[in-house]
């Protein structure tokens, strides 16, 4: 039991409280003189989440790397960089609430740190397992010259970043943890206070990725849990073992609640309770037929056992309320019975579950419903069945490297998000879409509104093709997805196959749509980092003069329009990118509003007072201008004035 402390509070314990609560990855085990372990401060850690400099020091008591510190000054560096609107490439632009990004994460995490900032749920991520066939990007990265000309090829219009790490090199764990290491400081940041995070890994890396988890997440705050999933269940031939399995590495908060859906044991104990198999007719047991009624999927009552010559028309009977009867029927129109007789069926009544069939609503009776278990060995998740087949029969022939079971993220999702069916769900590696479609299907089985934003790399498949150290089989399925990209008329990148994957597998949900789904959102709008959308010499924020103005045409790009522009407000002013907005003429001046006046902008030259009157009146949250549309000092006095008279309550800034 705990001992009553019989003494004023320990401010420095408190105070370590509050510093792990912010920097976890600064609090360290350490020993008193006594030998016991108590926790205390990496003085040098915590210098470096404070400062752009490389802080020299030991780096004692954690794990430590080559290129370490670096990572987390990168990490703390800010970005120019902004997100452009793809409209092209879009689905439902103007009605969709999920988002896909094309991008390295490492910028794009930067990027979205204050729209998103605690607002994502659920953070999946399968990164690369670093089994030495990778190509990942470097940021902590210099090279020499000779290291330098054989990357050459691989290095982006930045002089970054795309490398090699092939195992033996001296840097092969470095490199893959520092990419690591600061892609999860930032990731960190945008998880809600009630978040999961769940990580994929393979044996490569599980050491070493549980182990930075640990010091990015803190273990005071956070419960780390290892789930052994079974995907590859004939088995992967290595010398001493057969590799069957991979992990899950599922982060969560450690303060007692709970935060994991409930599972039945195993899924597959979810049976339909209609029954199948030897004496499962409606004659072998005539108090097993009887109708359920299902409103809005849920089951709203349980109705009698009719006269043995009463034949229901079908299995789901549509009645006069907009509910529907639920009979024991197969698509061929044979009479089954109930796995329950009607006086017993109540008792598990609990555990029953309407769910959509192919054709028709089905009652699922959930056996067993318990915690979830720490091995999945379930054949759905099978990455070669539910992954790759799968993939490959949506995508009409065209394959995408070691995509994970749909089954397996699926799963995943529904643990994070049971309870929480407006959850953001992020994915800042996401491959072909996986996660995109089970977040699409969950929603399209429990109504649920979880929007999803994917991020991935335009990683170039000519280029990886040509870089070789790529086994037949994968140049196969890389080819096959270059066929398929030329014949959409989509430029050769992952991204193309990702966002194909969301198409195809969005009208698969909306064509199977099961009765009496509202409609699920299975559109998503595209953004493409970029580089600022301003001329970086003429935006150096106080470095200019009045005079220097007038000189220049314009400080923003030639090639960004108002949109572009607007969506990087959004993200500066910390607005989320999924929201509506509208653009108007007002007395020949494009106007834009953002979700209703959250913010507006004209990005016009030379506005005029009667416009700027126009905007203020409607008295938006926020309202951006172009700095040079007013001429000189005094109109820009006056649009403070006007603000102030007619929208005081406005944040009023100029790009
Ligand atoms: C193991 S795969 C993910 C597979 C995915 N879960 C699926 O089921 O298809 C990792 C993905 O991360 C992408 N990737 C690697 N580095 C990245 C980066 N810096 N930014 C964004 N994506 C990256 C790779 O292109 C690859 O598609």
């Amino acid at each position: 039991m705990e001992k009553m402390r019989m003494e004023s509070v320990d401010m420095v314990e408190k105070n370590i409280d509050k510093l792990a609560s912010v920097f976890p990855n600064c609090i360290r085990e350490t020993k008193d003189e006594n030998g016991n372990l108590k926790r205390g401060i990496n003085f040098t850690a915590l210098k470096q989440m404070l400062s752009t400099e490389l802080i020299e020091g030991d780096e004692a008591f954690e794990l430590s790397w080559v290129g370490k510190r670096t990572a987390i000054v990168d990490a703390n560096k800010p970005t120019r960089k902004t997100l452009r609107p793809r409209k092209d490439r879009s689905v439902n632009w103007d009605s969709t609430e999920n988002i896909y990004i094309e991008g390295d994460n490492f910028d794009v995490l930067k990027v979205l740190q204050e729209s998103y900032l605690h607002k994502v749920k659920l953070i999946y991520i399968d990164p690369p397992y670093n089994t030495g066939k990778n190509y990942i990007y470097r940021n902590d990265f210099s090279v020499d010259e000779d290291e330098f000309a054989e990357q050459a090829g691989l290095i982006d219009e930045e002089g970054a970043k795309l490398t090699a790490n092939p195992v033996g090199s001296a840097r092969f764990h470095s490199a893959w943890l520092s990419m690591m290491y600061q892609r999860l400081l930032l990731a960190r940041n945008l998880l809600s206070p009630d978040g999961v995070f769940i990580c994929a890994i393979d044996e490569n890396e599980f050491a070493n990725l549980a182990n930075i988890l640990k010091e990015v997440f803190g273990e005071s705050g956070y419960e780390h849990s290892y789930v052994s999933v079974v995907h590859n269940p004939r088995g992967q031939q290595g010398n001493n073992f057969s590799y069957v399995n991979e992990y899950l590495i599922f982060v969560y908060p450690a303060d007692g609640n709970k935060y994991l859906a409930d599972f039945p044991k195993d899924e597959i104990d979810s049976r339909n309770l209609r029954d199948s198999g030897t004496e499962s007719d409606r004659t072998d047991a005539r108090m097993c037929f009887y109708p359920f009624y299902v409103k809005d999927r849920k089951i709203i009552g349980i109705g009698e056992v009719p006269s043995n010559d009463y034949h229901p028309a079908s299995a789901n009977i549509l009645r006069e309320d907009g509910s529907y009867e639920i009979w024991p029927i197969t698509d061929n129109g044979d009479e089954k019975k109930w796995r329950y007789a009607r006086q017993s069926v109540e008792r598990i009544f609990e555990k029953l579950e309407a769910k959509p069939g192919r054709n028709t609503i089905q009652i699922i009776f959930n056996k067993d419903e318990g915690t979830m278990r720490s091995v999945w060995a379930n054949a759905r998740y099978d990455s070669s069945e539910y992954g790759t087949k799968l993939l490959d029969k949506l995508l009409g022939g065209c394959s995408f490297t070691f995509p994970k079971s749909l089954y397996a993220v699926y799963d995943c999702v529904k643990a994070a998000t049971r309870e929480d069916k407006d959850a953001i769900v992020m994915d800042f590696f996401s491959g072909s879409a996986t996660t995109a479609h089970a977040v699409m299907k969950l929603n399209s089985e429990d109504n649920g509104k979880r929007k999803f934003i994917m991020v991935q790399l335009p990683e170039n498949l000519d280029e990886a093709l040509v870089r070789g150290g790529t086994d037949a089989k994968t140049k196969a399925s890389i080819q096959s997805a270059i066929k398929m990209l030329d014949k959409l008329g989509y430029e050769h990148t992952i991204c193309g196959i990702g966002e194909e994957r969301i198409r195809k597998a969005g009208a698969q949900i909306l064509e199977e749509k099961p009765l009496e789904t509202e409609s699920v959102d299975v559109g998503f709008r595209v953004f493409e980092l970029d580089s600022s959308n301003m001329n970086d010499v003429y935006y150096e924020a106080n470095d200019y003069s009045q005079g220097m103005l007038s000189m220049l045409e314009s400080n923003v790009k030639a090639d960004r329009t108002d949109i572009d522009l607007l969506f990087g407000c959004l993200l500066e002013w910390g607005l989320p990118l999924s929201m509506p907005y509208s653009s108007e003429e007002i007395d020949g001046y494009t106007v834009h509003t953002y979700n209703k006046g959250d913010l507006i902008a004209c990005f016009d030259e030379n506005i005029s007072d009667s416009v700027v009157k126009e905007i203020a009146k409607r008295q938006p949250l926020r309202a951006v201008f172009r700095d040079s549309s007013f001429e000189g000092s005094p109109s820009k006095i006056n649009v403070s004035e006007i603000f102030k008279m007619l929208a005081p309550d406005t944040r009023v800034k100029v790009i």
